[in-house]
């Protein structure tokens, strides 16, 4: 089993990143911790605990909170694509059980990090905030991580929120900046191989009609949304970037890596620079394999 701390700011494929993680057996999922970026980090932070009580994963993960905005500059959201719940503003979410007060998300990576040290996979999928904050609280930490796999970037291929820049790192390059400097083992699964990992409607529908039930049910209806914009945008179905992510961690044979040396822009630009990699960046991706194991684990027969 490999040991994962999952960061994230759901969002809608951040949800079915966090399904694929519950479905894989090799994986324990040991904590969740939430992020501002597609939705406020309250909103995040309830959207962890509606997919808990949806998915009732055994054990339960640890759940924390973590930053509520970026390092450096005001926070940029993504309602259009993920709704104002950041869950397609679906109107009968039963509201979840939650303690009143959660740890800091900070101190539980920091925990995890030093705890677990080469036995843990670190994925993000969110803004890298939490992981800036958590080398500025223990520079020594993260460094002993086995792998950090973030979501994030667009190295040759143009951005999702300015013509350059990719959603995660455009909300906080400053953390994305301090990440990549900190010497981490950093795998990033960037657009270049997310916008291979495209789903189609189709795909969802016959997987979700061979396990029918509520948790069935509720997918169809809050990817329902995903598919919906993608399509308008020209994808053949909804692309899967943070589930890509996630399942580069979990088997990072269905991506080819690229050692690249990653200078960070003012608006989250991912440029190539020269000099010693910092990171490996996914390319080419078998795309029909991890949709395979994504549509084999998302949603378990009840
Ligand atoms: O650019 C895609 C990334 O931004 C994904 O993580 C998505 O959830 C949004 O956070
Ligand atoms: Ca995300």
């Amino acid at each position: 089993m490999i040991p994962v701390l999952i960061d994230t700011d759901p969002g809608i494929d951040d949800a079915l990143a966090l399904l694929l993680a519950w479905g894989s057996r090799e994986l324990s999922v040991e904590a969740i911790t939430t992020v501002a970026g597609n939705v406020p980090v309250e909103v995040a932070t309830t959207n962890v605990f509606r997919l808990l009580a949806l998915r009732r994963p055994a054990p339960p993960p640890a759940v924390a909170a973590g930053a509520s905005g970026p390092l450096a500059r005001a926070l940029v959201t993504s309602p259009r694509y993920h709704g104002e719940d950041g869950l397609a503003d679906l109107p009968d979410w039963p509201e979840p059980a939650r303690p009143s007060v959660l740890p800091d998300a900070v101190a539980l990576i920091v925990d995890a990090a030093r705890r677990l040290q080469r036995l843990l996979t670190l994925v993000a999928l969110g803004p890298l905030t939490n992981l800036a904050l958590a080398l500025k609280a223990d520079a020594g930490a993260l460094p002993l991580v086995g792998r950090v796999v973030a979501m994030g970037g667009a190295v040759d291929v143009p951005g999702n929120v300015t013509p350059a820049a990719e959603f995660n790192f455009h909300v906080d390059p400053e953390a994305a900046h301090r990440v990549l400097a900190a010497g981490l083992a950093l795998d990033l699964v960037p657009l270049d191989a997310t916008r291979q990992a495209v789903l189609p409607r189709a795909g969802m529908r016959a997987a979700l009609a061979r396990a029918p039930g509520p948790l069935a049910s509720r997918i169809q209806a809050f990817s329902e949304r995903g598919f919906r914009i993608d399509h308008a945008g020209g994808a053949q179905g909804m692309m899967l970037h943070d589930p890509l992510a996630l399942a580069a961690a979990l088997d990072p044979t269905l991506v080819e890596w690229e050692p690249v040396r990653l200078a960070i822009g003012g608006d989250g630009e991912t440029r190539r620079a020269a000099g010693e990699p910092n990171c490996r960046v996914a390319r080419g991706v078998d795309t029909d394999r991890f949709l395979r194991l994504f549509l084999d684990r998302l949603c378990p027969a009840s």
